[in-house]
């Protein structure tokens, strides 16, 4: 898709960082808004930023690891609008700590949110835009955020966080494939350090999941400087533009997948060495 203009977009946790850069950039590219986020006042006002910027906005109070609530965001944007021509399954928390130290509760939190989450997303609005698209509706993408750690696993003491991410990549790539002809495009979105909510996406969480959390602040890794995500957001848009498989936003993050594929393939030397040896002990013996 390489023209919004007066395309649809739905963002799920539309209503801060990066969703609502993306909402205020997609905006400026003439495309109509409707801002999905478990934080209605919040979700309202960036709304009404985007709306300032002369395009049609709409505020949806979501939760997007509850099924009925994204169904319904799904009913009231192709109520409002007649069509959703881009889905951001964006919402995502985080909470930090060692794997042996979450609970149950603190892995359902995450997992309902960051994976749960873009399935509901999925299944709400897929039969939607697919009918659509057989109406000679024009085209669709949706773009799926998980971040450089569903790339790269490191002990940053976000396992949690890590493992949802990694699922939505796996997610991703196959649901991309299985949509490549129908002519759905779907990316995702890997970004590194941003500043944003998420230190604070603990105010968010649900009370079926222990209500508001609180957490010391997370450890960020010297040297690097949370970006402004209004600078990343048409870096985004291209990335749609041109149906990237992944979205990356920081450049200086390339050497850390390379070193970690290096490793993965190490893995490989080593299946090797060790066939090699076993043949050379067989022959000499
Ligand atoms: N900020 C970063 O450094 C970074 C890096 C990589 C990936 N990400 C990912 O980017 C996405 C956006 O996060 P962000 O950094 O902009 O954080 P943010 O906290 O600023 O925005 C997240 C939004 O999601 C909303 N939200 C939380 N739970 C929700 C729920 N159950 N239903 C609907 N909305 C909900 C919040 O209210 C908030 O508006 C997340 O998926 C996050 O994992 C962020």
């Amino acid at each position: 898709m390489d023209d919004f203009r007066d395309r649809v977009a739905v963002i799920t946790g539309g209503a801060s960082g990066i969703g609502r850069a993306i909402g205020l950039a997609l905006a400026d590219a003439g495309a109509h808004v409707v801002v999905a986020d478990i934080d209605t006042p919040l979700a309202e006002q960036t709304a009404g930023e985007i709306a300032a910027r002369g395009v049609r906005s709409l505020a949806v109070e979501t939760d997007v690891a509850e099924r009925d609530s994204v169904e319904a965001l799904a009913e009231r944007a192709c109520e409002e609008f007649g069509a959703v021509h881009l889905l951001f399954n964006n919402a995502g928390v985080a909470m930090h700590g060692s794997l042996a130290e979450m609970s149950e509760q603190d892995w359902q939190w995450v997992l309902s949110v960051n994976l749960w989450g873009q399935l509901h997303g999925v299944r709400a609005f897929l039969p939607r835009i697919r009918e659509q698209l057989q109406r000679g509706g024009g085209e669709a993408h949706i773009v799926n955020t998980a971040s450089l750690n569903g790339v790269v696993a490191r002990n940053n003491a976000h396992g949690v966080y890590t493992a949802s991410k990694y699922a939505v990549v796996g997610y991703s790539f196959v649901l991309r494939e299985e949509l490549a002809a129908e002519g759905i495009g779907v990316s995702v979105l890997c970004p590194s350090m941003m500043d944003t909510g998420l230190l604070t996406a603990g105010r968010n969480r649900q009370q079926r999941y222990g209500g508001p959390l609180t957490q010391p602040p997370m450890p960020i890794p010297p040297r690097r400087e949370p970006a402004d995500p209004a600078i990343m957001a048409p870096r985004i848009l291209d990335g749609v533009r041109e149906n990237r498989r992944f979205i990356f936003t920081h450049p200086d993050t390339r050497g850390v997948v390379e070193e970690y594929q290096a490793e993965l393939i190490a893995d490989y030397d080593a299946l090797d060495r060790a066939l090699a040896a076993a043949e050379e002990g067989v022959a000499a013996s």
